[in-house]
């Protein structure tokens, strides 16, 4: 099995690569800022050093050979303003899409958002746009004919993960921890029985092997 992770140097995709590496399964994926590549490396994790933003879809799929799975984990997180969102958890989006098609991965799975997010706060233009954009890419993937899995994690935390979450096509909004989100990814990876699917994904009390097989044949 070979997954490949766009965003892998971040907070999911480096906790992704690094359980998919230790599982003995071949991973690589794109990381912008050449220090990351180390890091990656001194944790036995192989990627690919690139900005999604200077990228086109055939130079990406280049990069896809023999990948099973794509991943899209990667996020404007806060830098740049609209037009980085745009760019990347948008464009981005796209040009990953037309990658995997460009190069035949079959599947692709997305980290996208509640779009209910934080609707208990006063938003801001700006978060407004996060959310408009996560949900205009969650669209353009369902529109494909891709073995998409949309995965919409409530609020990210580092604490450690815990194992145990709630996994549904509808949830109430709380958090979860980015080991957990990882965790769970990984096992949608060697899950193809769950596709053109949107779940999303809090802190709970299910195992996370139990969360992920009830969702199977649903
Ligand atoms: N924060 C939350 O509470 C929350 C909640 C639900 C969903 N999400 C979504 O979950 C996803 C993952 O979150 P996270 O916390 O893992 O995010 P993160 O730590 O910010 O990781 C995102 C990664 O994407 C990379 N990236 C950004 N622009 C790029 C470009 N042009 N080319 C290549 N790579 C690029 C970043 O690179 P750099 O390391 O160089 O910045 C970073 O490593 C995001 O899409 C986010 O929108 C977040």
């Amino acid at each position: 099995m070979k997954t490949f992770i766009v965003g892998i140097a971040g907070g999911v995709g480096a906790r992704l690569a690094r359980l998919l590496t230790s599982a003995g399964d071949q991973v690589d994926g794109l990381y912008r800022r050449p220090e990351q590549g180390e890091h990656l490396a001194a944790h036995g994790v192989h990627a690919t050093h690139g900005d999604l933003t200077r990228l086109d879809a055939p130079t990406l799929a280049t990069h896809l050979d023999g990948t099973d799975v794509l991943v899209f984990a990667a996020g404007a997180g806060g830098e740049g303003g609209t037009a980085a969102v745009t760019a990347i958890d948008g464009t981005g989006l796209t040009t990953a899409i037309e990658a995997a098609r460009l190069a035949g991965v079959p599947r692709l799975l997305l980290v996208s958002v509640f779009p209910e997010a934080w609707r208990d706060r006063e938003v801001s233009d700006t978060f407004e746009h996060y959310i408009d954009v996560k949900k205009k890419a969650d669209a353009a993937l369902a529109a494909t004919d891709l073995d998409w899995v949309i995965l919409r994690p409530a609020a990210l935390t580092n604490d450690p993960g815990t194992g145990r979450v709630s996994l549904a096509p509808a949830l109430i909004h709380t958090q979860v921890t980015r080991d957990d989100v990882a965790a769970v990814l990984a096992r949608l990876i060697h899950t193809p029985g769950i596709r053109r699917r949107i779940l999303e994904l809090t802190q709970g009390p299910d195992p996370i092997s139990d969360a992920v097989r009830r969702q199977i044949e649903k």
